[in-house]
């Protein structure tokens, strides 16, 4: 039988990943050592305490129901550690839905708010996964550009005012991937006036909240006053408790917004199996020495990549958090070109910019996901392939 896949399916395009992904493989296929710093997942497992409360629960036959939606000690949990680390507290029976993993819920969030045809404003460079939700929703994506010259935050006022008045819905990501950017109160207070005055959903995607190097504190959209009347906050396990492929997030803010994601997702699936619920649970509860241990070895390789690289000539930035670098290339290639040219002569696998976003043109994503001694070795071998 011959049929064609729908149009919307037909709007999705193979990743510039995969086309990455292919390359590196025949290169390796050569016999060729790569190192690959292209891939957004953490390199290391969870802390044993939350391998263990997973283990306890798989092995007891009662956790085998579905579970609908998030459990009360999850959400409990999570009130707790919103509550302490950010001085946020919301109604766990309204003001949040659980979901496997953040990307399920930015995904089909767009959908539950958008008709075909509506505007949202999008970060460019920005996270994949909300162009998808876009096209989802078969809405139209107008990309913020994150520039330099802006502290890599989007600049509002540059929105011209027909877009804004018809935008239905904003994507905003502090702490970003690919861009490391940090937002302060007064950027998210003046978020929050933008979308009340135009009557904008406001999305804040939060999952590297707590990668944050150097003393500093992250600040979670939610702690600003009329946050939760215009938006919501996504959050996960995977990046902070490096739980990437047990499956868990979950959403907060606004009453109608959880309440659109939590009828969508009734009708979706029947909840995150609950062992997986129980050691969240205990890593938001316990996890807070982890937590700090994790982010000095990121900070540590951080340091160890941007040294290294400025000796040898490439003066990158030192990203203030996350697990990326966001590295201006040197003039006169592409982004893929650079990419490529690194891969056929230093062995040294990263992403161009472009890949998520126009204005990512000139930049490559850096990921700090190979231990310190992989990323001095990336350096060395950099240094040798004599790009610099
Ligand atoms: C910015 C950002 N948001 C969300 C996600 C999705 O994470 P998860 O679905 O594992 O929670 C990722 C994953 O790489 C990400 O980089």
């Amino acid at each position: 039988m011959a049929f064609m896949t729908s149009k919307l399916m037909q709007s999705f395009e193979t990743s510039i990943f995969s086309e990455l992904a292919a390359f590196k493989k025949e290169k390796i296929a050569q016999g060729i050592h790569m190192i690959d710093l292209s891939i957004g997942s953490p390199d290391l497992p969870p802390p044993p305490f939350i391998i263990d409360a997973l283990v306890k629960n798989v092995q007891d036959p009662t956790q085998y129901g579905y579970t609908l939606t998030g459990t009360k000690e999850f959400y409990e949990a999570v009130l707790s550690f919103y509550s302490k680390h950010y001085g946020v507290t919301f109604n766990p029976e309204t003001e949040i839905v659980q979901m496997s993993g953040s990307q399920d819920g930015l995904l089909h969030l767009p959908m539950t708010i958008c008709d075909e045809g509506d505007v949202i404003l999008v970060p460019d460079p920005g996270y994949t996964a909300y162009a998808d939700g876009v096209r989802m929703a078969k809405a139209a994506a107008y990309p913020m550009p994150l520039l330099k010259e802006n502290g890599f935050l989007p600049d509002l006022d540059a929105i011209p005012e027909k877009i804004a008045e018809k935008a239905k819905m904003m994507i905003l990501n502090f702490p970003g991937n690919p861009v490391p950017a940090m937002a302060n109160k007064p950027f998210f207070e003046k978020a929050v006036a933008f979308a009340k005055k135009y009557d904008i959903v406001v999305i804040h995607d939060f999952a590297y909240s707590e990668l944050v190097f150097d003393g500093q504190k992250p600040v979670s959209f939610l702690e600003v006053e009329g946050a939760f009347d215009v938006g919501v906050e996504f959050n996960s396990l995977s990046k902070s408790y490096n739980m990437a492929g047990c499956r868990i997030g979950y959403m907060i803010g606004n009453k109608q917004i959880v309440g659109a994601l939590a009828k969508l997702k009734s009708n979706l699936d029947y909840g995150v199996f609950s062992p997986i619920q129980k050691a969240a649970t205990v890593a938001l509860v316990n996890g807070n020495s982890f937590l700090k241990e994790n982010n000095k070895r990121y900070e540590s390789r951080r340091d160890a990549l941007v040294d290294g690289l400025r000796a040898i000539g490439w003066d990158v930035e030192r990203p203030p958090a996350t697990m990326f670098m966001w590295a201006e290339i040197p003039k006169g290639c592409t982004s893929k070109e650079f990419a490529i040219k690194l891969i056929e002569k230093a062995g040294v696998v990263v992403t161009p910019g472009n890949a998520f976003g126009p204005s990512g043109e000139g930049y490559v994503r850096i990921a700090l996901v190979q231990a310190e001694e992989t990323l001095k070795e990336a350096v060395q071998k950099i240094k040798n392939s004599g790009i610099f």
